[in-house]
């Protein structure tokens, strides 16, 4: 009889443990089926096309928007110190902020990054002449760079998070470069509250090719950026003339203002009369990063002292542009009504140096048909 009795006990909690498993798998299978990203459209480009947003979420609570117009990071949520989140970068509320009023706020930037002294370059003999869209020079791709087409979009969900591969090809001759180019970036959100940017490329002629990425940080998610605090993993930077193209110097940063091998906050020495600064109106400048490129290594660490948000970047380049939003004058109305004033952003573009083409002795910016374009660039979020 207790032997029964036993049986008949075990037996219904066998069936109630069924039962509840039963109940709480759907539930379990839900969650771990959620997307990690998520596509809504965006609008339409003056030209008719449409183009789509799409949302990167992870564990971590970080949340990433990206739009293939541009390939253009509109969003970026991190939590800080409390759990509170705050959208970390610059940008605007819709498409036709991006399309009519837009200092390349979290743009894709090519097919070079940065300026090219005098618009040209000669490449095995020829020369070739690009757009003169600052000043004299050439910044940023061009009249219509990478951050202003659409690419191609391809939703990933792996093991390492979530993603999003955009597409574009570069016509032979467009802005004036040499080749057909091929280019793919892959923005992932990784659980570890990392956006990976991998850029890949390739050619059917000898071209130049330097893509970087463009978002205005601003940590504390509002105001000015000059009480950041910032290191960089360099000792050495590339002095420029009034035109912002280096001279060819590589310079060391010791006893200057540009000496960040220590966290120092953005402001302390920015309006210094350093004639670098007077010519840059702020940082605007390229720092020789200490790894030299071609390993993922740690550039640059941001910390914000109220929240206590952490930014740090990693990447496989030489060279990182630290861009003070010198140019941002109020004129620029922004997310949620914002008013992006003089110095309330900061860029840390990652590349080779500026006017590579042109300097002979700078790390070479020269791709060839056969050979694959490769970097990476990683901002990592944490907080303190
Ligand atoms: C880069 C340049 C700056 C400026 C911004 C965009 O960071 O170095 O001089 O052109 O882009 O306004």
């Amino acid at each position: 009889m207790a032997r029964h009795l036993s049986r008949l006990f075990l037996f219904i909690i066998c069936g109630f443990l069924c039962i509840s498993c039963s109940n709480t798998d759907p539930n379990k299978d839900m969650n771990q089926a959620k997307p990690k990203i998520e596509k809504q459209p965006f609008g339409k480009t003056s030209d008719g096309q449409a183009v789509d947003l799409y949302t990167l979420t992870n564990t971590g609570g970080v949340e990433v928007k990206i739009t293939n117009y541009g390939g253009t990071v509109v969003s970026l949520k991190v939590p800080d110190r409390n759990g509170h989140k705050a959208d970390v970068v610059l940008g605007h509320d819709n498409l036709d902020g991006y399309m009519t009023n837009n200092p390349y706020f979290g743009s894709i930037i090519g097919r070079y990054g940065n300026r090219i002294g005098k618009g040209r370059f000669s490449l095995n003999g020829q020369e070739y002449t690009l757009a003169k869209n600052n000043g004299e020079n050439h910044l940023h791709g061009g009249i219509k760079g990478f951050d202003k087409v659409v690419w191609e979009a391809k939703e990933i969900d792996d093991k390492d998070g979530a993603g999003l591969s955009l597409n574009y090809v570069s016509k032979d001759g467009e802005e004036g470069y040499p080749g057909n180019l091929s280019v793919t970036v892959v923005y992932t959100l990784t659980d570890d509250n990392e956006l990976k940017i991998d850029y890949t490329a390739a050619t059917d002629k000898d071209t130049v090719v330097n893509l970087t990425h463009h978002s205005y940080f601003n940590l504390a998610g509002e105001g000015s950026i000059l009480d950041h605090e910032l290191m960089l993993e360099a000792g050495r930077f590339t002095p420029v003339d009034t035109g912002l193209i280096p001279t060819g110097e590589l310079r060391s940063v010791k006893g200057t203002p540009m000496d960040f091998t220590q966290p120092t906050a953005i402001g302390a020495r920015i309006d210094d009369d350093y004639e670098q600064l007077v010519l840059g109106k702020g940082y605007d400048h390229n720092w020789a990063l200490e790894s030299g490129g071609g390993k993922l290594s740690l550039a640059a660490r941001v910390s914000e002292p109220k929240a206590g948000r952490v930014m740090e970047v990693y990447t496989t380049e030489p060279g990182i542009q630290f861009y003070t939003g010198n140019f941002l004058d109020g004129s620029i109305t922004g997310k949620g009504g914002q008013v992006y004033q003089r110095r309330y952003g900061f860029c840390l573009e990652t590349q080779h140096f500026p006017d590579s083409p042109n300097k002979p002795d700078f790390p070479s910016t020269l791709l060839k048909p056969g050979r694959k374009y490769m970097t990476t660039t990683v901002y990592k979020f944490s907080a303190k």
